[in-house]
């Protein structure tokens, strides 16, 4: 069977069928890399699998990069556990971001695999900086170009998690919390695959502009994360069991809805590692 590639017709995204995620052969992979440098993220239904074919379809795409910040499954620590509990209120990633944004080399993409879904609700939204960076004015898109931005993995984790109920903190934490020193990236990049101009700001992580003060900044990225969510830049995934999705961090932006108060969700990710990144 041949692989199909459908988009959604929205801004972003595509269905794929016709594969196997944990046996991909070497052009599959290519494909599903160049695919995904177009699209942004790509959705597979009625996939059978299991924590060793997770890891075996990651790694046919490239190296496992282990996120500080999660809880990893006691058994596979390459996989990291996005688990939301009934009676959390806090749910893991629902502001939009990109992963990994506080890294010198951000991560290439990440792989989320349904394991237990809510009864309704739990979608994850997704928004198109390619299409984001497009829609700007010429006179934005040129004064952008000029700009470089601080990244912080902080911002998100260690502000953000004062918010959080200390017990979810410690078992998610441990009281050990991994912080990198910031660092800085062009706000407008060149994506490494497809070669396109990507807006590259995000509200999770950062936090201003280099060579401005946080005050100066929070205008204009203010503006951006507004401009960057705009409905027509974005889709929204509902999950179902076998469902699997791969999105590419350089050129989307993503959030879990935290719309299913009193249930559970629990979701395995895996992240890969990506290049430095460039203007
Ligand atoms: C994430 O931000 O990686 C989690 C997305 C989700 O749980 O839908």
């Amino acid at each position: 069977m041949g692989i199909d590639i459908e988009p959604t017709g929205a801004a972003l995204g595509a269905f794929v069928s016709g594969l196997e995620l944990g046996k991909l052969d070497a052009d599959a992979s290519d494909t599903l890399i160049e695919a995904l440098g177009e699209h942004g993220v790509l959705f597979f239904r009625d996939q059978d699998v299991p924590p060793e074919a997770h890891i075996a379809f990651a790694e046919s795409l490239g190296e496992i990069d282990v996120n500080a910040f999660f809880s990893p499954n006691e058994m596979y620590p390459q996989i990291a556990e996005v688990r939301t509990r009934p009676e959390n209120t806090y749910v893991i990633g629902e502001a939009w971001h990109t992963d990994h944004s506080y890294e010198e080399a951000p991560a290439l993409g990440s792989i989320l695999v349904a394991r237990q879904l809510p009864s309704r609700g739990g979608d994850t939204a997704f928004s198109s900086m390619y299409a984001a960076y497009d829609a700007l004015s010429d006179g934005m898109k040129e004064t952008l170009r000029g700009l470089r931005a601080v990244h912080s993995s902080y911002e998100a984790f260690g502000v953000g998690l004062s918010k959080m109920p200390e017990a979810e903190r410690t078992e998610r934490f441990k009281d050990e919390y991994p912080f990198g020193p910031d660092v800085v990236h062009p706000v407008v990049i060149s994506h490494p695959v497809s070669g396109r101009p990507v807006l590259y700001v995000n509200r999770s992580f950062t936090t201003r502009f280099e060579g401005w003060t946080e005050r100066e900044s929070r205008p204009l990225l203010e503006y951006l994360f507004e401009h960057g969510s705009s409905v027509e830049f974005t889709y929204r995934f509902s999950w179902e069991p076998g469902s699997v999705a791969i999105w590419d961090n350089r050129c989307t932006w993503h959030k879990a809805l935290n719309d299913y108060r009193g249930e559970t969700r629990l979701m395995h990710r895996i992240t890969l590692k990506g290049c430095p990144i460039a203007a």
